[in-house]
């Protein structure tokens, strides 16, 4: 009786045990903690968090720089400003005091009041450590939950039928669009796949509308809606219209529409949309 339960409660453990061994190399995007958000727009006029970053690094940087000058009195100065400004650090966000080391600060200090390059140069790998690891695991949660802004407040009006839809709807809407073009395409209705096509680059070109809800200048539309899309839209607008259309001419064009177009978009823009996405459903 008793061993069972022993051994139920090994067998437990383990089944714990081991998936955690197994996600040692996982990256989990977490949403930030909560109270990070007093450090950031809109809770804060300015972005305290990254301003304390900034002076953290300058006081740890500055440690290095009056070394190389042999300017004593500013070593000692940022050495100790270093230990100040990384404990004003470790006590802003309550969820994240445990990154913090504030011994191995110290005993950074003091190596660099040593002024011993090869003892400043041992000790800094302590301190060195918790700014990586806090990194590594937090900076793209921070990045898309405060500097990207969110795709899932954009709507975006159909050129076609005069309606206001989400983005992301409306991203259904024109993924049916395209598949009208190639799937007709297919079945040698040039017609019907013709017709779609003028919807879906009416469609596409749509997107346009949506840049500048969030970029402020328009050289970012030579990408995805640009020139070499305009030439892949008079491409298959060409095939369509001619006597026997040419499948690999046409094909060739589909895919520069879903590479550069789409896939490329996707690459920069939705990686960050479908993280928040996951953030939002909870
Ligand atoms: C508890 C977590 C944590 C620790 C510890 C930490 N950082 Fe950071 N740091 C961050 C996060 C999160 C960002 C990203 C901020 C952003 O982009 O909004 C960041 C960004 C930075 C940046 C870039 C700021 C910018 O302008 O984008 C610097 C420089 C920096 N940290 C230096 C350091 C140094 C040096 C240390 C160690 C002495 C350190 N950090 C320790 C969380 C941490
Ligand atoms: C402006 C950049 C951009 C371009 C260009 C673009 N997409 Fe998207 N797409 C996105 C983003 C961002 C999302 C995520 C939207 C969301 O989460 O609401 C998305 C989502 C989608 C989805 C999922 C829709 C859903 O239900 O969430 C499909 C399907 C899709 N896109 C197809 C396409 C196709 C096909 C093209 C090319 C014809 C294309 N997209 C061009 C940015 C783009
Ligand atoms: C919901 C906000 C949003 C929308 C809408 C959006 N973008 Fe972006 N885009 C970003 C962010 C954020 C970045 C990352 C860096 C930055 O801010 O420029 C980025 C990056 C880019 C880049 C990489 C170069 C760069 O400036 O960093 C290009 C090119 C780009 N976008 C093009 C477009 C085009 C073209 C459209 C419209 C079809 C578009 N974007 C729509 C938010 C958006």
């Amino acid at each position: 009786m008793r061993t069972s339960l022993i051994n139920s409660l090994l067998f437990t453990l383990m089944l714990f045990l081991i998936p955690l061994q197994l996600q040692a190399k996982d990256m989990v995007v977490k949403a930030p903690p909560e109270s990070l958000g007093k450090y950031y727009p809109p809770e804060s006029k300015e972005p305290k968090w990254i301003q304390q970053m900034h002076k953290m690094s300058g006081n740890l940087g500055g440690v290095f720089v009056n070394l190389r000058e042999k300017d004593w009195d500013n070593l000692d100065k940022n050495a100790d400003q270093f230990v100040e400004s990384y404990k004003e650090a470790s006590e802003m966000v309550p969820e994240w005091e445990e990154y913090f080391d504030l011994k191995a600060a110290k005993e950074f200090a003091a190596a660099a009041k040593t002024h011993d390059g090869e003892k400043i140069g041992k000790a800094v790998g302590a301190v060195g450590k918790t700014c990586g690891k806090c990194h590594a695991d937090n900076s793209i949660s921070v990045w898309t939950r405060f500097h990207w802004p969110s795709f899932h407040k954009i709507k975006i009006t159909d050129p076609i039928e005069e309606k206001e839809l989400d983005f992301g709807k409306y991203m259904g809407l024109l993924s049916g669009t395209f598949k009208g073009v190639t799937v007709n395409f297919k079945e040698g209705q040039y017609d019907r796949s013709q017709k779609a096509l003028r919807a879906f680059k009416s469609r596409f070109m749509e997107l346009k509308s949506t840049c500048s809800k969030c970029h402020t200048t328009d050289d970012v539309k030579l990408f995805y809606v640009g020139e070499n899309v305009a030439q892949a839209f008079d491409g298959l607008q060409k095939e369509l219209t001619a006597e026997k259309p040419n499948p690999g001419n046409f094909w060739k064009n589909v895919g520069i529409l879903g590479k550069q177009g789409c896939k490329n978009c996707h690459l920069t823009h939705r990686s960050y949309a479908m993280i928040q996405e996951r953030w939002e459903e909870k």
